[in-house]
C-alpha cells in the first residue's frame, strides 16, 4: 500500500468522531495562525509608538491580548481533547480489529498465529495514536505553514526564493530515494519482528514442552539468532535514513550560506538591502525548520507503513464465510434432520479431506462415525457448524441449506464437546457458562454434576471460581473433558456433536456419564465419534470414513453381514465393551480417573 494511502487510511479512521477531529485540526491551524499574528502585532504596535500614535498602539495591544489569549484557551482546549479523542480511538481500533479477527475464518487463523496477531494489534494501534497525534499537533501546521510561507519568500525577493524551492525539491527528491531504496528491507525488519513475536508466543504457550524437553538454552539460543538477523536487516535501513538527514542538515546549511552569497551580490548590484537579507534569513530559517519537522514525519510514517500495512490488511480480510445478505434465522424449533449431499473439501494447504460424502441423519436420530485416525471424522463434522465450507455439494438441516441462514442462529442449534476441549483462562464457572451465558448457578451445578465434573470442581481451592490455567493446562485431560461435556450440556441445542467426548476418561467415570449422556441425546440429532460398542450398536446409522471417503454406511448389523472395513475394524476389537460403572470406582475418587488413553478406532 502506498504511503499516503496509508496515512489516508489513518486519518479516516477519525470517521466516527469526525466533527470533533475537524474543529481540532482547525483549532491547531489558528494557533499556527496565531504564531504569525504576534510578531505581526508587535510589528505594527512598535511602528504606531515610533509615529506616536498612542492610540493605535492600545488598540494594537488589545488585539494582540485578544489574540493571545485566544491562543492559550484553544492550545488548553486542543490538548486536553486531542489526547482523549486519540486514546478513544485507540481503543476503539483495538476493538474493531478484534472483532473483525475472532470473525475470520479458521483457515486465516491457520496461517495467523496468536502472537502475530497480537503484535499487529499493539504495534498498529499504537502506530495509529501517534500518527493522530501528530496529525492534530504537527502535520498540518507545518503543511500549512510551508505552503504559506513560500508564496511570501516569492515576494520577498524571488531570487533568494529560487533557492529555497531548490532546498525544498532536494529534500523531496532525496527523500524518495530513501524510501525506495530501503522499502523493501524495512519490510523484511517488519516480518523478521513478526517471526520473533510468533516465535516467543509459540515458546510460552508450550512451555511445559521445552522445559521437559530441556529446550531452554535452544530456545533462547533461536531468539538470540533471530534479534540478530533482525539487526542485520535493520542496520542498512538506519544508515540510509542517517545518510538521508545529513544530506537535509548540509543541504540547509549550504542554502543559508547560499543565500548569503546571492544577498551579498544582490546587495552588491543595488538590488536588496541588508535588511532584506536579513529579514530573508531569518525566515528562511523558519521554513527551513518547518521542512525538516516534515522530513521527520515522513520517516516516522515511513517506519511505521509496514505495520499499518499489516493492521489494515487484516481488517480488509473479508469473511470468506459471509452469511447471504438478509440470511434469515434457523427456525427456533429444529427438528434436526442432517443430510450431507455430495459434499467434498480440502484444507488450503493439503489434499482433498472429504470426498463426495453423502448421508442422512433422520431428526433426532443418532450417528455414529467411525474410521481409521486422520479419515476426516472430525473435519466432516466442522463443516456441519460452518467451521469451513465445503469446495462443493450441500449440507442441510431441516432441507434448509446451511449457508443460506445466519451463522449465528445454525450455530445456536449445536453444541460441540471437542475433540480437543479448548478452556479458557477463566474461571471454571466462567467456562462453562460459554454454553449459556446466563446460566443459574443451580443449572451450572446441575450440568457438572451430570458430566460428573461437580466433584472435582469442588474440592478445587476456589471451587466454581478457580481460575483454569491457559489452554486448561491447570486441569487434568479427563477433567477438561469433563467441563467439555458439561459445557456442551448446559449449551442444550437440538443438534450435538460428540468427537472423542470421552476418550480421556477411565471406565467408572466415563459410564456415569455415558448415563447423562444418554438422556441428553434422546430426541437431539447426535453425531458421535466414539470407540464403543453400545455406541456404534445403538446407532441409526453408522457413517464409515476412509481416506475422506465414505466407504460404507448402514446400521451395526448391516455393516456386519457386508464383511467390509467396518466388519473388519469390529474384529479387530476396535470398538470396546461398555464401561463399568462399580462401586469400587466410586469409592476411588478422583485419583487415577483420568488416565489418557488412545482413541480406540486409531
Ligand atoms: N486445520 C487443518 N489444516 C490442514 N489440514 C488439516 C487440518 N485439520 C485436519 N487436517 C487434515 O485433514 C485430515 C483429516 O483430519 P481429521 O481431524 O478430520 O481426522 P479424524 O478422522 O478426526 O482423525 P482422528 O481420529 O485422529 O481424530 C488429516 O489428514 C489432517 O491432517
Ligand atoms: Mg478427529
Amino acid at each position: 500500500m502506498p504511503i499516503l494511502r496509508i496515512y489516508y487510511r489513518v486519518i479516516a479512521l477519525l470517521a466516527p468522531e469526525k466533527a470533533l477531529a475537524i474543529m481540532l485540526a482547525i483549532a491547531n491551524l489558528s494557533l499556527a495562525g496565531v504564531s504569525f499574528l504576534e510578531p505581526w502585532l508587535f510589528g505594527h504596535v512598535v511602528d504606531a509608538l515610533a509615529g506616536k500614535s498612542h492610540k493605535d498602539a492600545w488598540n494594537f495591544i488589545g488585539w494582540w491580548a485578544v489574540v493571545g489569549f485566544a491562543g492559550v484557551a484553544a492550545s488548553v482546549w486542543v490538548s486536553l481533547y486531542a489526547d482523549r479523542l486519540a486514546h478513544r480511538r485507540r481503543l476503539a481500533a483495538i476493538a474493531q480489529f478484534f472483532e473483525h479477527s475472532i470473525g475470520l475464518p479458521l483457515s486465516f487463523h491457520g496461517q495467523h498465529h496468536t502472537g502475530r496477531l497480537l503484535r499487529i494489534m499493539h504495534i498498529g494501534s499504537s502506530n495509529l495514536f501517534s500518527l493522530w497525534l501528530g496529525f492534530f499537533r504537527d502535520h498540518l501546521t507545518t503543511v500549512l505553514s510551508i505552503l504559506v510561507m513560500v508564496p511570501i519568500a516569492l515576494h520577498m525577493n524571488w531570487k533568494l526564493a529560487l533557492l529555497m524551492i531548490i532546498l525544498m525539491v532536494s529534500f523531496a527528491v532525496s527523500n524518495a530515494i530513501a524510501m525506495r531504496r530501503t522499502h523493501k528491507a524495512q519490510g523484511e525488519v517488519e516480518q523478521l519482528h513478526h517471526q520473533i513475536s510468533e516465535r516467543v508466543g509459540d515458546v510460552f504457550g508450550n512451555v511445559m514442552v521445552v522445559q521437559s524437553f530441556s529446550r531452554i538454552s535452544a530456545e533462547v539460543a533461536e531468539i538470540k539468532q533471530m534479534v540478530r538477523r533482525v539487526l542485520t536487516a535493520q542496520y542498512p535501513v538506519l544508515r540510509g535514513w542517517a545518510w538521508l538527514s545529513v544530506a537535509n542538515r548540509a543541504a540547509s546549511t549550504l542554502t543559508i550560506v547560499a543565500i548569503f552569497a546571492l544577498g551579498t551580490q544582490l546587495n552588491g548590484n543595488g538590488e536588496v538591502s541588508v535588511g532584506t537579507i536579513v529579514s530573508f534569513v531569518g525566515f528562511a530559517t523558519m521554513l527551513i525548520g518547518r521542512m525538516e519537522q516534515f522530513a521527520g514525519f515522513i520517516s516516522t510514517l515511513f517506519f511505521q507503513t509496514h505495520s499499518l500495512s499489516d493492521f489494515f490488511a487484516v481488517l480488509d480480510t473479508p469473511a470468506v464465510l459471509q452469511q447471504e445478505p438478509g440470511a434469515a434465522d434457523l427456525p427456533q424449533q429444529v427438528r434436526g434432520e442432517v443430510v450431507f449431499d455430495d459434499v467434498s473439501f480440502k484444507y488450503e494447504v493439503s489434499h482433498p479431506a472429504l470426498k463426495h460424502l453423502s448421508f442422512r441423519v433422520p431428526a433426532g436420530g443418532t450417528a455414529a462415525i467411525v474410521g481409521p485416525t486422520g479419515a476426516g471424522k472430525t473435519t466432516a463434522l466442522s463443516l456441519l457448524y460452518r467451521a469451513y465450507d465445503p469446495s462443493a455439494g450441500r449440507i442441510t438441516i431441516d432441507g434448509i441449506d446451511i449457508r443460506s441462514v445466519s451463522l449465528q442462529s445454525l450455530r445456536e442449534h449445536i453444541a460441540v464437546v471437542f475433540q480437543d476441549p479448548g478452556l479458557f483462562y477463566r474461571s471454571i464457572a466462567d467456562n462453562l457458562r460459554i454454553g449459556k451465558p446466563d446460566a443459574t448457578d443451580e443449572e451450572l451445578q446441575a450440568a457438572a454434576e451430570a458430566a460428573d465434573a461437580h466433584n472435582f470442581i469442588i474440592v478445587k481451592p476456589d471451587g466454581y471460581a478457580t481460575l483454569v490455567a491457559e489452554r486448561g493446562r491447570s486441569l487434568s485431560g479427563g477433567e477438561r473433558q469433563r467441563l467439555s461435556i458439561a459445557r456442551a450440556m448446559l449449551k442444550d441445542a437440538p443438534i450435538l456433536i460428540l468427537d472423542e467426548a470421552t476418550s480421556a476418561l477411565d471406565n467408572a467415570t466415563e459410564a456415569r456419564i455415558q448415563r447423562a449422556l444418554n438422556r441428553l441425546t434422546k430426541n437431539r440429532t447426535t453425531f458421535v465419534i466414539a470407540h464403543r460398542l453400545s455406541t456404534v450398536r445403538n446407532a441409526d446409522i453408522i457413517l464409515v470414513l476412509k481416506d475422506g471417503e465414505l466407504v460404507e454406511q448402514g446400521r451395526y448389523d448391516e455393516l456386519i453381514a457386508m464383511g467390509g472395513l467396518f466388519a473388519e475394524l469390529d474384529g479387530q476389537g476396535k470398538f470396546v465393551a461398555d464401561a463399568e460403572d462399580s462401586e469400587d470406582a466410586d469409592l476411588s475418587g478422583e485419583s487415577g480417573e483420568t488416565k489418557e488413553r488412545e482413541p480406540a478406532e486409531s
